[in-house]
């Protein structure tokens, strides 16, 4: 197959990259061309900044692909699908969009699935998100265009652009203790990112996935606490869990990070994956344990283990809590 992949040089969309040429597709990418160092050898590269629309068109011009699989978020809102659609000019056979559980109504109960009303519970970024698979939606019902929206939610593993796992790695390792938001209780439930491409790679050309959306995302379900002990665990290190009230950050004027990137928020998450499992066969091949091992030693393999690491907030914060180091 012809594959044009949006980005395709960083995290996500690299694992799509890689995943497509393992199965002997033919990969194009188009991004600005920041990493693209990174690109395995045989990739087709396209410089283009996706939200200027000329570049868009003129960089797309006359060519065609099997499955486009729309993955950077720049932050890419309905005008930049529809303009990427229209630069294409009917020139594509499918059209994955890469959305996010980020577009579920987050006070409707547990668990949620593709049918929980969506909202704009996570602000600007669910507007974008749920803007843009209207925009495909519609393409498909006026026009039937084969769209598949697929919607992860934390994903983790080689080259996360996130500051999750790595947050805790760092700590872990050099014996830090990690700062817990409440009791840490609320659920959380991570993907492995090799998982969400080889889903992106089987549901291409699938006329089951046309016209459908689907969470990707692990099976299981975890408490912050759990994930930090889970990761120590896999780490072969104790780890010290230092609660605190999270209103203490209210009296800072800039709160730095204490519990990864974006994991300490208050609500609970908990995707079904029943619909793609039983519709697509789709089941992930890493468990949680398993995805972190991994990356893990990817972690240390890239001698991310010797990075800087600011910790000036968390010892900011500690000293509040009487635990002065
Ligand atoms: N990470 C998660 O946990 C998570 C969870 C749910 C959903 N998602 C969704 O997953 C998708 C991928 O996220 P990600 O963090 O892996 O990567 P990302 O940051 O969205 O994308 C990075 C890739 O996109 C390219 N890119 C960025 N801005 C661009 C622009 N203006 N024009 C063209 N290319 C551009 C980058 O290359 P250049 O910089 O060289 O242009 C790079 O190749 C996003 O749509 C995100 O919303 C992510």
């Amino acid at each position: 197959m012809e594959c044009l992949i949006l980005g395709g040089s960083e995290f996500i969309s690299l694992h799509v990259v890689r995943e497509l040429l393992r199965r002997g597709h033919r990969v194009t990418v188009l991004n600005r061309g920041s990493r693209n160092q990174r690109l395995p050898a045989g990739v087709e590269v396209l410089l283009a900044d996706r939200k200027e629309h000329a570049a868009l068109r003129a960089g797309l011009a006359g060519l065609a692909f099997d499955d486009v699989f729309d993955i950077a978020y720049a932050p890419t809102t309905a005008e930049d699908v529809r303009a990427a659609l229209e630069a294409l000019d009917g020139r594509v056979g499918h059209y994955l969009f890469c959305s996010s559980t980020r577009v579920y109504d987050h006070t409707a109960p547990l668990p949620f699935t593709e049918t929980t009303p969506r909202s704009l519970y996570w602000g600007e970024y669910a507007r974008h998100k749920l803007e843009a698979e209207d925009v495909l939606l519609e393409r498909h019902r006026a026009g039937g265009l084969p769209v598949t929206l697929v919607r992860p939610t934390h994903v983790l593993g080689p080259y996360n652009t996130r500051d999750n796992e790595t947050f805790f790695f760092d700590r872990i390792l050099r014996g830090r203790p990690v700062l817990v938001p409440g009791d840490g209780g609320w659920l959380r439930q991570f993907g492995h990112a090799e998982d969400l491409a080889h889903a992106f790679a089987e549901m291409a050309g699938n006329p089951r996935a046309s016209g459908q959306a689907y969470n990707i995302t692990g099976e299981e379900c975890v408490t912050q606490a759990g994930f930090v002990e889970l990761i120590a665990h896999v780490m072969g290190k104790p780890v010290e869990l230092v609660h605190f009230d999270p209103k203490l950050l209210e009296g800072f004027e800039k709160p730095g990070r204490v519990f990864g990137q974006n994991l300490v928020y208050p609500a609970h998450i908990f995707y079904s994956t029943a619909k793609a499992r039983l519709e697509l066969g789709l089941h992930p091949r890493y468990t949680l344990e398993a995805g972190l091992r991994q990356t893990y030693e990817w972690y240390l393999a890239e001698g991310l283990d010797r990075r800087p690491v600011e910790f000036a907030f968390e010892d900011q914060l500690l000293a509040r809590l009487g635990r002065g180091r």
